[in-house]
């Protein structure tokens, strides 16, 4: 009988392979390895069987696609989560998921430990870490890549070797990626100089807007309560919804992201996202929150999304401050529900129509026509009263200036 039992988070990569050995020999324990299906295109087929073939005894393969979707992805919709301003946070978003199901998983069999393959500098490790820290506070983690004696891919190929550890030694990609239906994330290589532009082949899902058809695409949107429920007027399930938006989105050009971020650890990072239908989805709520949202709420909740943005990134997705936030975003949005059209074209989105039986945009309040129904003459004393602090401040520091040159 082995001394522990470790639910290892498992892509079937040379990493997390090699994992499974080393761990099962270090720490003379049984392997039970999990994989989640967030819609990423890896090959999820045969991997129990490569797993049980590396030492695991147990595999198992979640498909978590849809629940991706409506517990996490529609919720940094609805909250409006560009971290940065740019990044969608896909792959942030999808690790609390994966470590949520550790932790299930963990439960479930007994376990004692949990591994995961990230390393020492990236995000990945604080969100897996402080997410399972949230949900299970005395499982122990361990995180090999940061301590393990190999120092190179060819160190670790030896070890699989040596092993008899099944791998397949593919030409490597020059890139770190990362991918789930929220979005792609590409690092490494000449992205590294960010002097440097992007490569074309460093792009996997979207077309490049120069050679995007010259024919436009027009997409109808509707949301209820916050979340996009068909498209051109479709209902569609949650996870054919984005994977249909990522399709005429990426084939316009539409979702390339060029960014350099702060990494949690403290050091910028250059990152390469496509996300085609999280910017559409993300741009068509926003549009909608227009129309329907009253100024001070509207204002307001820029703050709240700029903060949820950074929870998000930092790992912090079960915490306190997270939920409470997010109850503020549910209430904001009881009446975001309607209708936004928009024209795909090259690379940018432009609206074409917005629609709701909620919407505050009153046309007799806002014509310039003779319909007009505004009242003109109460701007006279509102003007008086709203420019008071400034007449003030204006005859204060007049009189300054006129004392600094008369003294
Ligand atoms: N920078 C992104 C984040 O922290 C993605 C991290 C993973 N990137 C990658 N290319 N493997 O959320």
């Amino acid at each position: 009988m082995s001394k522990n039992k470790i639910v290892v988070a498992y892509s079937g990569g040379l990493d997390t392979s090699v994992m499974v050995k080393w761990l099962s020999q270090k720490y003379d324990a049984e392997i039970i390895t999990v994989t989640g299906n967030l819609g990423q295109k890896a090959e999820l087929e045969g991997l129990e069987e490569k797993a049980k073939a590396t030492g695991a005894s147990k595999s198992y393969i979640a498909d978590l696609q849809e629940e991706f979707i409506t517990e996490y992805v529609w919720k940094s919709l609805k909250a409006g989560t560009l971290y940065e301003g740019q990044y969608p946070l896909a792959c942030a978003i999808g690790r609390p998921l994966l470590a949520k199901l550790m932790v299930d998983v963990a439960k479930a069999e007994g376990a004692n430990l949990v591994a995961h393959g990230c390393t020492g500098k990236g995000n990945d490790q604080v969100r897996f870490e402080v997410g399972i820290q949230s949900l299970a506070p005395d499982l122990k983690i361990i995180g090999p890549l940061r301590d393990w004696e190999f120092k190179s891919r060819e160190d670790e190929i030896d070890y699989a070797i040596k092993n008899e550890i099944p791998i397949q030694i593919s030409k490597e990609s020059p890139y770190s990626i990362d991918e789930n239906l929220w979005g792609i994330a590409t690092e490494c290589g000449v992205l590294e100089d960010p002097k440097a532009a992007p490569p074309e082949g460093a792009f996997q899902i979207t077309e490049n807007p120069k050679n995007a058809p010259e024919q436009s695409t027009t997409v109808s949107i509707s949301f209820e309560k916050g979340i996009p429920t068909a498209v051109n007027g479709i209902e569609l399930p949650p996870v054919e919804l984005v994977k249909y938006l990522n399709d005429i989105g990426g084939k316009n050009g539409i979702g390339r992201i060029d960014m350099i971020e702060n990494r949690v650890v403290g050091i910028k990072s250059r990152e390469i996202y496509e996300a085609p239908a999280a910017i559409i989805l993300h741009k068509a709520h926003m549009e909608l929150e227009k129309l329907i949202m009253d100024r001070e709420t509207f204002r307001y909740k820029q703050d709240v999304s700029n903060k949820i943005s950074n929870l998000i990134y930092d790992g912090l997705w079960y915490s306190p401050l997270f939920n409470a936030l997010m109850s503020f975003v549910e209430t904001t949005q009881e009446f975001i529900s309607g209708e936004i059209v928009m024209e795909l074209y090259k690379g940018n989105m432009t609206v074409q129509s917005r629609d709701s039986e909620f919407s505050l945009y009153n046309k007799e309040l806002a014509t310039y026509s003779k319909d007009d129904v505004f009242d003109h003459k109460a701007s006279d004393g509102f003007m008086k009263i709203f420019g008071l602090p400034y007449r003030t401040i204006c005859k204060v520091h007049q009189k300054e200036e006129t004392a600094n040159v008369v003294g």
